[in-house]
């Protein structure tokens, strides 16, 4: 069994980021930056938000954050982001999901310029990624592709298992491994017995944020597991949706949750916004 190391990845990734960084300030005096938004006190939102700007600044990248209120009004986050897409010093816009219930999320996500939408939740760039052209790609599933690819998995002809259909992550990562030639199936919360369709899959790839979901009958010998959960135990310990401790026995390749998935979703978030900040300065 061999960890796929998301933490030694986006490291990697980070310090490729940083250098052009360097390259694109001396070459055309441009500083890539990225805009948050974030509404209401949710700690998670919060903390997710946090790391993301420390990633920003370790990088060297501008960035800002719009923190609001969770009574905050529809037209005020509009007018928000009205702003950002016509500020010259952002290249990225991240609006943190979830919203409040009382806003209209999709109207958000699809007031972001698609050209700044470096989550890649706008419909345009979700066309794009279902019709395998080049656009943005949201972070977590992109991530994960690169993580498979730094460890030479190959997905061509493969089964891969995608649990949960979320439009953050199930749904763009079965694109792309479709896109890669792999062949998907993806299973949710009214599959009849989850178990069928995981025995039969070369590679399970996993985002639902259910406590040991995956045990080790479920899977075949061999198995890669990527672990995309992050849940809460009681005791406060950060864990996935897989029974790491067994499923890996039985496992060539597994992402240990956290340290696997996690890091590469903000390394893709930095690299996004590079890629935007470039488009931007030609
Ligand atoms: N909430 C949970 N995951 C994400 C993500 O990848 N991007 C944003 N914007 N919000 C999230």
């Amino acid at each position: 069994m061999q960890l796929l190391d998301g933490r030694a990845l986006s490291k990697k990734i980070e310090q490729k980021v940083s250098d052009e960084v360097k390259e694109l300030k001396s070459t055309c005096g441009c500083t890539p930056g990225l805009a948050v938004v974030l509404v209401g006190q949710d700690p998670a939102s919060a903390a997710y938000v946090n790391m993301k700007k420390k990633a920003c600044d370790r990088v060297g990248f501008y960035s800002i954050s719009h923190e609001m209120p969770e009574t905050i009004s529809q037209e005020a986050i509009e007018k928000t982001i009205i702003g950002l897409n016509n500020d010259s010093n952002v290249d990225g816009i991240l609006i943190q999901l979830p919203l409040p219930p009382h806003i209209d999320t999709t109207k958000l996500l699809e007031l972001v310029d698609p050209a700044k939408d470096v989550d890649g939740f706008h419909p345009y760039n979700v066309g794009r990624l279902v019709t395998n052209l080049d656009g943005f790609v949201p972070c977590t599933p992109l991530g994960v592709m690169e993580l498979l690819h730094e460890y030479d998995i190959d997905v061509k002809g493969k089964n891969c298992c995608v649990v949960g259909a979320s439009n953050i992550v199930g749904k763009p990562m079965a694109a792309l491994l479709l896109n890669a030639d792999a062949t998907v199936e993806i299973c949710h919360i009214f599959t009849d017995d989850l178990k069928k369709h995981t025995l039969n899959a070369d590679i399970i790839l996993c985002g639902v944020g259910v406590i040991n979901l995956i045990t080790e009958d479920m899977v075949k010998d061999d198995v890669v597991i990527v672990d995309i959960g992050v849940s809460r135990t009681k005791e406060g310990k950060l864990v996935g949706d897989v029974d790491f401790e067994n499923v890996s026995k039985k496992s060539s390749y597994i992402t240990p949750s956290p340290g696997g998935v996690g890091p590469m979703t903000i390394a893709m978030l930095l690299s996004n916004t590079l890629k935007a900040a470039k488009i931007n300065a030609k």
